[in-house]
């Protein structure tokens, strides 16, 4: 909801801007290095603060409206920083790297009046402290739906497929000749897969794995969606959805609820020779209990995406595996997608700083 005070007349307002850019030197976490603010100034246009190098779609838009500045890296903002670049301004486009909390809306100030993150998941921001001080929050869903889902395809048919240990062999020279047992895996022919959260994207997963041949396509949540009758997707407990898959796919969002999730006892319930893939947040996997579960066999591989912490410390015991493959957190990388997304995060945050519903606003 917007506070009243907030609707301003600045909109109506908009003048032809005039661009000026300041060279600041920031230190960002180990590297110490030269960061650009860009900053437009036209006094009576609202301020939004962006905490990364993002796609120029959204930055475009928003100058047209806004007077923009901008932590201008490809290397995550400092808490220290983002603390500096909040203060006053009316509102913030962030992301999933930013942790936004209390402190940080106490830095901003009062006139902190819409936040955009660009990404689906919103984990990251404390979105009981944004509603306290009515600030609404916007995210980027649908526009990277068939990118992510694209993605938990081709890491679940890499895992499953064994295609990394494969090109590995061939180039270390460990290919033999052609054997009836090596490099066998896991098909997706009369599986069963089995959904952790048929969201928007869990869905979308789903329809790509149909043609494949999978004969059942189970799924657990919250609640029984509408969007399953489709599929002919069934609506079970989670138990029941480790025991009877072949293949378990993390796409939901992480809550408070679900960090941890997949754990020791959830990987013992699991086939043998099952395949598990994450997609959604690291903090929904206890990585010691999967590596464990990898290790002595529990589970027949893994893939994930996403990890706890990201980066994933090179030292990781889950990079010793063979049977798995760790990915640098790209679901939704694709230029079309991060386009997408940058454009929406920039008309979310435009609209609710005309006093409008953002378009896509987490509720
Ligand atoms: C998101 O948007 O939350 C994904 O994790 C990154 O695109």
């Amino acid at each position: 909801m917007m506070r009243p005070r907030f609707l301003i007349r600045s909109f109506k307002h908009i003048q032809a801007s005039v661009f000026s850019s300041s060279y600041l030197h920031f230190k960002s976490g180990r590297i110490s290095q030269a960061c650009k603010l860009k900053a437009m100034s036209t006094s009576s246009r609202p301020k939004v603060f962006v905490t990364r190098r993002v796609p120029e779609d959204g930055i475009n838009l928003l100058k047209e409206h806004c007077e923009v500045s901008q932590w201008n890296s490809d290397d995550a903002i400092t808490r220290e920083e983002l603390i500096r670049g909040i203060k006053g301004v009316d509102a913030l486009f962030c992301l999933l790297t930013d942790k936004i909390d209390e402190g940080i809306l106490d830095a901003a100030g009062d006139s902190l009046r819409a936040i955009g993150t660009m990404s689906v998941g919103y984990d990251h921001i404390d979105l009981a402290a944004c509603r306290k001080r009515g600030i609404p929050v916007g995210y980027t869903p649908d526009v990277l739906t068939s990118a992510t889902a694209e993605l938990t395809v081709a890491l679940l048919l890499n895992v499953s497929r064994r295609l990394g240990e494969g090109v590995e062999a061939v180039k270390d020279g460990s290919w033999g000749t052609w054997s009836p047992l090596w490099m066998c895996g896991q098909g997706l022919d009369g599986a069963t897969v089995g959904i952790l959260g048929l969201g928007r994207i869990g869905l979308a997963v789903a329809q790509c794995l149909k043609p494949f041949g999978v004969a059942k396509i189970l799924y657990s949540g919250n609640s029984e969606k509408d969007e399953a009758k489709q599929l002919q997707a069934e609506f079970v407990t989670f138990d029941e959805l480790l025991k009877k898959s072949d293949f378990v796919l993390g796409c939901c969002a992480l809550t408070k609820e679900n960090i941890g999730l997949m754990n020791k006892e959830a990987f013992s319930k699991m086939k043998k020779t099952a395949v598990f893939i994450n997609t959604s947040r690291g903090g929904l996997v206890n990585q010691d209990d999967l590596y464990e579960a990898l290790k002595y066999g529990e589970i027949f591989a893994a893939g994930v995406d996403v990890t706890s912490p990201e980066p994933l410390p090179t030292d990781s015991s889950l990079l010793s595996l063979s049977n798995c493959v760790v990915l640098p957190h790209i679901g939704s990388a694709t230029m079309k997608a991060r386009n997408a997304m940058s454009e929406l995060c920039a008309r979310n945050i435009i609209a609710a700083l005309k006093g409008n519903p953002m378009l896509k606003q987490v509720q």
